[in-house]
């Protein structure tokens, strides 16, 4: 589901200074791949109490920052209520996670399933410049879709989307005067199943 401005310029600039504090707190780190250690093109850090963090030893979710040892930032308050009003699953979201897109910047075509429960969806709001998302099946290899989103638009990959291939193909230069030829995407995600009410655990 698409939601166009989502986030009017207000928001936007409200959400771009909590985003900034959460960033003087716990620092973009630079992610690798697995195994191969070849660095992403996008820089990321994370809100909540777990966070996306992906090196040689493998992608995860952990309660710290991996350089500084601190617990993440909370979450802010306009990407709580975006999941309240768009996610309508009924636990809050444990992970924010933030990726900053310089012009250079890309993401390959991936599903997001380091999570435990697919049941929650994938909330994403976007601040800054344009960028081309492409969109799939939940199957590797089939036909994509592209989608401009633009500063303040949401997304959320839920139902049979939530485990559709998605990237990111480019990032548009010029394309917003919220933030100059820069984009950051905030991804929220329940990460953990919810406790078992048959054992009562
Ligand atoms: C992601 O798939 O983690 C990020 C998507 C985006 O930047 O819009
Ligand atoms: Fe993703």
């Amino acid at each position: 589901m698409h939601v166009p401005f989502y986030l009017d310029e207000a928001e936007q600039r409200a959400l771009l200074a909590d985003i900034e504090a959460a960033i003087a707190a716990a620092p973009l780190f630079q992610p690798c791949m697995p195994r191969t250690g070849k660095p992403f093109s996008v820089k990321m850090t994370n809100c909540g109490t777990l966070g996306w963090v992906s090196d040689r030893d493998g992608y995860r979710y952990q309660p710290a920052h991996p350089e500084t040892g601190k617990p993440w930032p909370e979450i802010p308050p306009l990407a709580l209520r975006a999941w309240k009003e768009l996610g309508l699953y009924p636990r809050p979201p444990e992970a924010c996670l933030v990726n900053v897109y310089d012009l250079a910047a890309r993401m390959g075509l991936h599903q997001d399933r380091d999570e435990e429960d697919f049941a929650a969806p994938v909330v994403s709001l976007s601040l800054g410049a344009t960028c081309v998302f492409r969109f799939g099946a939940a199957t590797r290899g089939g036909k994509t879709q592209s989608l401009e989103l633009r500063s303040g638009d949401a997304l959320v990959l839920g139902g049979p989307a939530r485990l559709a291939y998605h990237g990111i193909a480019r990032i548009i230069p010029g394309s917003s005067d919220l933030l100059e030829d820069k984009r950051i995407n905030l991804t929220l995600r329940r990460v953990t199943m919810p406790p078992c009410a048959a054992t009562g655990a």
